[in-house]
């Protein structure tokens, strides 16, 4: 089976995890980040705001063709309850991902608030079919055992 995880990480957490799928499985590992700038100062307002209002963002790499996959699993930080509009802005710019399987997972300091929902529903917009959602705390993405949950959605997509 082949996996392609899509993520988004500004400060480290959400790679880490990204990374370590990686390492399970020989998945094909996209991180995608914003190309709009943002002042160092404001910026901490302007994601949280942007987040919240669900706002897309200018991406690179923008229309990932996810089509030679069999499984998209995707990685974001929680900005104010919410993904991050950059993996908002994956999702909707994704090309042949339509009638995939998808495992999506955030990475949070305590307070996942809408994530999970939020995500589901925008990956079942784009037409895939979302077997489940993973929330990591910040402080357990080195351990192995409340990752396994994530790895466990990914191995029953294996072997679905
Ligand atoms: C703009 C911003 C907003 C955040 N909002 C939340 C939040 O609402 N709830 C929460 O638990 N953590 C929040 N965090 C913490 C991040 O979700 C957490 O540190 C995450 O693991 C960062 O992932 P990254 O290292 O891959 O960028 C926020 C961080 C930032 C920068």
């Amino acid at each position: 089976m082949k996996i392609c995880v899509i993520y988004h990480s500004e400060t480290g957490n959400t790679r880490h995890v990204a990374q370590h799928i990686g390492s399970v499985y020989d998945a094909k590992l996209v991180e995608v980040r914003e190309t709009a700038n943002h002042s160092r100062i404001t910026r901490f307002l302007s994601w949280c705001k942007m987040a919240r209002g669900e706002e897309l963002t200018p991406i690179e790499p923008a229309g990932i063709d996810v089509s030679t996959y069999d499984l998209i699993v995707f990685g974001s930080p929680v900005w104010a309850f919410k993904p991050t509009p950059v993996i908002h802005a994956a999702i909707i710019g994704l090309k042949g991902c339509e009638g995939k399987r998808a495992v999506a997972f955030g990475t949070h300091g305590g307070r996942p608030g809408q994530m999970g929902e939020t995500l589901i529903r925008w990956i079942n917009n784009r037409g895939m079919g979302i077997l489940g959602i993973a929330e990591i705390n910040q402080k357990d993405i080195e351990n192995d055992k409340k990752t396994k949950a994530l790895i466990s959605l990914i191995e029953s997509a294996r072997k679905a």
